[in-house]
């Protein structure tokens, strides 16, 4: 990927990736899989063998062999999709089931909540400490809780944190699942590209979530897995579509953008130039800060290889934002709401931080191929911005 994008230094990477080379070439083709795969012309079979092709791709990839995987729009229709379908379906059989979500959970998951509700079902919200982290014990006693009274848990589990960067290993779920047999779906949005292994899932997990627009595919498109014997109501009906399960005319394009970017990741990522690259980039913008500001979860080893969440203290997100924005940096606050007026930030908040030092927050994510060779470039840059 581009070290400069349209002449910008584009570093926000966790709210999307440009798209990688292999879809880009695609495009260039001129072959946009126009048919409709439901079609029984050969341009409707085209686009079902690309579809196929993919599909088959992805479950290789992933190796997940007691799960089966439907497409959609992207992470959040996924999401809600899971857990809707899901409510709706205990609400039909008059049953009442729990709710586990985190409160640094993506605004996708944490608005579930009044619909859930008011299918009669209860939602609860675990907290996270300074580092991001949550109190596995505790979470596994509620939940316990829950299942001692006869109440079917679920639970969302947020692999990598779009914000912070932080990092929940996957072993903790599975211990969750294991303690405790609540279904646990994986927010795995922002895995691809951020961390290593990145493609290694736990078969026990209930359901994992992808956006194909954070790995270099197309916007519009994602794919979530779940568990084959999973049961749920299907948020989109109408068509018979992905049998049934997200009624629509499949998205071929997207989908095949989805196996490109996959193979490109798998291909070319390497955490280690990227560990490397990050760290270099992040002591120099430590050591020029000082002690006016701070680098979230800084000291914690459960952190993604990309993201510096940094907090300038006494100075205010939209300002230095705009700045950055001048001098060709795209970054974000995390925190700016529609009219563009900065909000405190939801998940420092979360974390412990201050009201004031929530409104100080600027993410920077980089590429996945951040290199070494940038490094020094890229800080001058920013340190001239900051000064
Ligand atoms: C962790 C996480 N979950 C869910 C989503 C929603 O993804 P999408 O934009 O594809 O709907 C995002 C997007 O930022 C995310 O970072």
């Amino acid at each position: 990927m581009e070290r400069s994008i349209s002449n910008r230094f584009y570093f926000d990477y966790n709210a999307t990736s440009p798209l990688s080379k292999r879809v880009v070439d695609f495009l260039h083709s001129g072959d946009f899989l126009f048919g409709n795969p439901a079609s029984l012309h050969q341009s409707g079979k085209k686009s079902r063998k690309f579809i196929n092709e993919s599909i088959e791709y992805i479950q290789r990839l992933f190796n997940l062999r007691e799960h089966r995987l439907f497409f959609h729009s992207g992470a959040s229709e996924g999401i809600n999709s899971i857990f809707k379908g899901l409510a709706f379906k205990f609400f039909k059989e008059g049953k009442k089931a729990s709710f586990f979500f985190s409160e640094v959970d993506h605004a996708c998951v944490v608005q579930l909540k009044n619909d859930l509700e008011a299918l009669g079902h209860v939602v609860q919200f675990f907290g996270v400490d300074k580092n991001g982290l949550f109190d596995k014990e505790k979470l596994i006693k509620s939940l316990l809780n829950e299942v001692s009274e006869g109440r079917e848990c679920f639970m969302n589990y947020t692999y990598v944190n779009n914000e912070s960067g932080v990092v929940w290993p996957l072993e903790w779920a599975a211990e969750i699942k294991k303690e405790t047999r609540c279904f646990v779906h994986v927010d795995a949005v922002q895995a691809a590209g951020k961390i290593p292994n990145w493609e290694v899932l736990n078969e026990e997990l209930d359901a994992y979530t992808f956006s194909g627009h954070k790995f270099g595919a197309l916007k519009g498109i994602g794919f979530t897995f779940f568990k084959k014997d999973l049961e749920f109501n299907p948020l989109i009906v109408g068509g018979t579509q992905q049998e049934g399960l997200r009624a629509g005319t499949e998205n071929a394009l997207g989908v095949y953008s989805i196996k490109l970017a996959l193979h490109d990741m798998k291909e070319n990522f390497n955490p280690d130039d990227l560990s490397v690259a990050k760290n270099e980039l992040e002591e120099a913008l430590v050591e020029f800060i000082g002690d006016r500001g701070e680098v979230v979860a800084r000291s914690s080893p459960y952190r993604n290889l990309n993201t510096i969440f940094l907090v300038l203290y006494g100075q205010k997100a939209e300002v230095l934002s705009a700045k950055f924005d001048m001098m060709g940096i795209d970054l974000s606050t995390g925190s700016a709401c529609s009219s563009g007026i900065i909000k405190e930030n939801r998940i420092l908040m979360a974390m412990g931080y201050s009201y004031e030092d929530s409104r100080a927050a600027l993410r920077f994510s980089f590429s996945p191929f951040l290199r070494k060779s940038e490094v020094a470039g890229y800080v001058e840059k920013i340190k001239s911005i900051l000064k």
